[in-house]
C-alpha cells in the first residue's frame, strides 16, 4: 500500500478525517506522517493519539526555504513516504519538495480556484459577497493554489448566512471531498494532461 504524509499547521481537522477514512478503508493508503511547520500545532497531538507517527521542523530554525524543505525531504524519505497531502498547510511548498513528489502532492483549498486564492479564502468570499463559493482539491504546482483541478464541489452562502455557517458548509464539503480525491490518486485514476486531469473509470 502506498504510504501517505499529511501536512498540516492548525488545528487538523481535514488530517483528522483523512486519518478516519484511511482506518475504515475508505482511502486504500498508508498514513505514514503527519508532519507540521508548527511543532506546537494542535493537530500533532490528534495525530499521535490516532497512532500516526508525527514530525515537526519549523521555517525559522533553517537558513533558507530550500534548506528547510531538504529535512522534510529527508524524514519523507526516512518513512518511506509515496505521497503527500497538504490539510490547512500555511506554507508554499517550493521546488524541493515539487520535483521529489512530481504528480504526487494534492492540496485543498477553501474556494472554487481559480477565484479566492491565498489563505483567508471562506472570508474573502464571503466579504466579497458571493452567492457560490466552494472547495477545491488540486495538484500542487510551483505557483500558488494553481495546480491541476481534480474535484470541486459548490457551497451556497445563503442570503441570512453568517461567517461562521459558511465556514461550517465548506469544512463539510472537504470532509466529503478530500477522501474521494486521495482515494482516486491512489487506485491510479488520475491522469494529468497539461492543465486537466482525467479520471479513468
Ligand atoms: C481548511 O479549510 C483548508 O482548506 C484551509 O485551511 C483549513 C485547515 O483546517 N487551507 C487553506 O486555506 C490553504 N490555502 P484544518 O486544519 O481544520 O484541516
Amino acid at each position: 500500500m502506498k504510504r501517505m504524509a499529511i501536512f498540516i499547521s492548525g488545528r487538523g481537522s481535514n488530517m483528522e478525517n483523512i486519518v478516519r477514512q484511511v482506518k475504515r478503508g475508505k482511502i486504500r493508503a498508508e498514513a505514514g506522517l503527519v508532519f507540521s511547520d508548527k511543532p506546537g500545532a494542535p493537530g500533532l497531538k490528534k495525530a499521535k493519539a490516532f497512532g500516526v507517527e508525527t514530525a515537526g521542523l519549523e521555517r525559522s530554525a533553517f537558513e533558507s526555504k530550500e534548506l528547510f524543505e531538504k529535512a522534510i525531504l529527508e524524514i519523507l524519505k526516512s518513512r518511506r513516504i509515496d505521497f503527500i497531502v497538504l490539510a490547512g498547510y500555511m506554507k508554499i511548498v517550493g521546488p524541493v519538495l515539487i520535483r521529489a513528489y512530481p504528480g504526487k502532492i494534492l492540496n485543498i483549498h477553501p474556494a472554487l480556484l481559480p477565484s479566492f486564492k491565498g489563505a483567508h479564502a471562506i472570508r474573502d468570499a464571503f466579504d466579497y459577497g458571493s452567492r457560490v463559493t466552494g472547495v477545491t482539491v488540486h495538484f500542487v504546482d510551483e505557483q500558488v493554489d494553481h495546480g491541476p483541478i481534480i474535484l470541486q464541489e459548490a457551497v451556497t452562502i445563503g442570503l441570512r448566512d453568517r461567517l461562521p455557517a459558511v465556514e461550517k458548509k465548506i469544512h463539510a464539503a472537504e470532509y466529503r471531498l478530500y477522501p474521494r480525491a486521495i482515494e482516486l490518486l491512489v487506485s491510479g485514476k488520475l491522469k494529468i494532461k497539461g492543465r486537466k486531469v482525467l479520471i479513468r473509470s
